[in-house]
């Protein structure tokens, strides 16, 4: 018996671990959830029936076990250091600390350059892994550098760290260094999850993964998908280690351990700088956040040769790249109006350089957003600015908010407004939707100057020099109301306006008149129809080919056109239907701002003769649409499957015209396949 649960626990164990590997190295599992928890709830099975049989190394100590009422001490052996930081952002920290080193030991400008090891500065949460004849048997937090605290059964939960080292024969003792972090994407799941509880979030992945580890409940810690990379060693026994860093981290490696592919090994100055440069380019498509880069001194024996100061070694330096969050204060927070009348919460921020941009604007998305973070003028908010993206609030210091608890009309809730603030106009929420919109369409002049902007845009009718600052103008100066007034300006009523000289009002003018005649697909995409984008205008005026046929289409003759859905369709119907934009479409007709094509010639009568029946609920044609679609090609649709019938579309769940299409050995076909006859590809 007990030699049988021996087997089967060394058995489950290997089993696991296969999986383990599959699922978090390779991503690529080989079973389902289901299968592995049986396997995993097995093996815990056996372990508390033979307490002799349970190991430190066991998969089973990756779930979590009982809370813990605090974190034992543990002494660093060999003391974890920190590293000094060049502060200077460009060049010269490179510099000066490659002319540090060569002073240090004594290199004048004749001598080679020294080799270096550039690698990441991963942001989270130090840790050092203690492995005693190859089983993880510590780990252990930074702390002050001399002590830590001991974080085993956390750091156990951590996927990517292995409980056993991948050799043969294992050094006595070796103890690794490194970070403790969390990707971005793992960030972001967690943090919907989360959400869709209705629990609390993440603040950023650093405080993710750092907090994660810092956990009692070791439970807890075992549902954060937390990562790991390594850097360095401390105490080691047993071990011959490897005489470079670049060395070091492929050993580690070997050992099965995770090291980053983003490092280089090279000399002098000139590799450094290249890494720099490199990583700063790719930096914000790196599934995780760094802060900046690590240089050290690749050869261990100059390592030692240079020593430390204080608690930083002399060989190491870390060099910064701008921070892409920073701390600021809500001076107001606006409402801003979009082209289709959506309300966009606006932190005015007091400026502050974050990302290599000064920003004073962050995006707050939309109410029930503002509301989840409980942003407040006056508070200390966190500011986030990465690559390209609009600068964001990413929380709130509760602990720095003014007059905490005063009820002042500067820090009270958030609340939309319940009218338009440009037009006043009421302001509606609908159901499903997360933007609160002004209901005043173009009447709106907020959505007015969008909408012309929109107009004029490079993709839209591409009129050249007019910008978001001249429209902005030129609509408060009541120059223009809609897109067709574009079309009578004369050049004195522009040259009037502000930085405006003759000449560029002669090109403006110019570039309007050159903007006519524009093809059906750019005029349809500049009218800015909601949920009609690029793709479908084009796909529209393929279909129509001439504006009047589109004006005139029912939702049945939209919903023809390939992609159009009811979303869609309803779209374009309410915006035809408006009289207002039926009497700007007059006067654009009449300034020749596009020109009609031909519609796209039916492939005429293609399924002539053909007699279908549609039974069950197809996937994603209504039946109505399905029907039509066989019409418009020639095709007849019957109630009743008879020998005459060509094709029977069976959906989910059909009825008795589907086994009678069987008897009768009609052809049947699935939704897709009816899609392919339609193209007329095949059939
Ligand atoms: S080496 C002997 N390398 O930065 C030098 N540290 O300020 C010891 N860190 O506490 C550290 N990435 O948490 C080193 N590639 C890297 C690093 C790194 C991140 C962190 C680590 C350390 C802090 C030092």
């Amino acid at each position: 018996m007990r030699r049988e649960a021996e087997q089967r626990v060394a058995e489950l164990r290997r089993l696991i671990e296969h999986h383990n590997y599959r699922y978090y190295v390779l991503d690529n599992p080989e079973i389902p959830d289901a299968e592995y928890d049986r396997l995993m709830r097995e093996l815990q099975q056996l372990e508390a029936a033979h307490p002799e049989l349970a190991t430190p190394d066991s998969p089973s100590q990756r779930v979590g076990g009982q809370p813990l009422p605090e974190f034992a001490p543990v002494r660093h052996r060999v003391p974890m250091l920190s590293i000094r930081t060049e502060t200077d952002t460009t060049e010269a920290g490179a510099i000066a600390f490659d002319a540090r080193v060569r002073k240090q030991l004594g290199l004048d400008e004749n001598a080679p350059p020294v080799e270096y090891a550039a690698e990441l500065k991963f942001d989270g949460l130090a840790v050092s892994l203690r492995y005693e004849h190859g089983v993880l048997v510590q780990a252990a937090t930074r702390g002050d550098g001399e002590t830590g605290e001991d974080v085993t059964q956390n750091v156990r939960t951590v996927h990517i760290i292995p409980l056993r080292l991948d050799t043969e024969h294992p050094p006595e003792v070796l103890e690794v260094r490194g970070e403790v972090y969390m990707r971005r994407d793992d960030f972001e799941r967690y943090n919907d999850k989360q959400r869709k509880l209705g629990r609390p979030t993440l603040v950023n992945p650093r405080n993710g993964a750092a907090g994660s580890i810092r956990q009692l409940d070791p439970a807890v810690a075992a549902q954060r998908p937390l990562s790991f990379f390594c850097y360095g060693i401390g105490e080691t026994a047993g071990w011959a280690v490897p005489a470079t860093h670049g060395q070091l981290l492929d050993a580690l490696a070997e050992l099965g351990l995770p090291v980053s592919t983003e490092r280089v090994v090279g000399p002098g100055i000139a590799t450094l700088l290249a890494f720099h440069q490199s990583i700063a380019d790719k930096r914000d498509s790196l599934p995780f956040d760094i802060d900046g880069v690590v240089y050290k001194v690749n050869s261990v024996e100059l390592q030692q040769q240079l020593g430390f100061v204080a608690r930083e070694p002399r060989w190491a330096v870390a060099h910064k790249y701008p921070a892409q969050e920073e701390l600021t204060v809500v001076e107001a927070i606006d409402v801003q109006v979009g082209r289709t009348g959506a309300l966009t919460p606006v932190a005015r921020l007091k400026p502050v350089f974050v990302g290599g941009v000064t920003v004073t604007n962050a995006t707050l998305h939309n109410e029930d957003e503002v509301r989840r973070k409980d942003v407040r003028i006056g508070d200390t908010v966190i500011v986030r600015r990465a690559g390209d993206v609009i600068p964001e609030v990413v929380a709130i210091l509760p602990e720095r908010r003014p007059m905490r608890d005063l009820v002042t009309p500067l820090n009270e809730a958030f609340a939309m407004p319940t009218r338009c603030p440009e037009c006043d106009a009421p302001v509606v929420k609908l159901e499903g939707e997360a933007a609160a919109r002004c209901t005043n369409g173009l009447s709106c002049p907020a959505q007015r100057k969008q909408a012309l902007i929109h107009f004029a845009s490079r993709r839209a009718m591409d009129i050249e020099g007019l910008g978001d600052k001249l429209v902005e103008q030129m609509v408060d100066k009541g120059l223009i109301r809609t897109p067709a007034d574009l079309y009578g300006l004369a050049v004195e009523q522009v040259a009037g306006l502000e930085r405006m000289a003759e000449k560029s009002a002669n090109n403006l003018i110019a570039a309007i008149d050159h903007s006519k005649r524009k093809d059906l697909a750019r005029f349809i995409f500049a009218l800015g129809i909601r949920n009609v984008g690029e793709q479908t205008a084009k796909d529209l005026a393929r279909h129509f080919g001439k504006l009047d046929a589109l004006m005139q289409a029912d939702e049945a003759m939209l919903m023809l056109v390939p992609d159009v859905g009811p979303v869609v369709a309803e779209s374009v119907l309410a915006f035809f239907a408006e009289p207002h934009n039926r009497a700007v479409i007059e006067r654009l007709r009449a300034a020749e701002a596009w020109r009609d094509g031909e519609a796209r010639p039916m492939v005429a009568g293609h399924l002539a003769g053909k007699t279908f029946v549609l039974t069950g609920t197809l996937p994603t044609l209504a039946r109505e649409v399905a029907k039509a679609r066989i019409e418009a090609a020639g095709g007849k649709v019957a109630g009743s499957v008879s020998k005459k019938t060509d094709y029977v579309v069976a959906g989910a769940e059909p009825g008795s015209k589907f086994t009678k299409a069987q008897e009768l050995g009609v052809t049947i076909l699935d939704e897709a396949q009816l899609l392919q006859l339609l193209e007329g590809s095949v059939g």
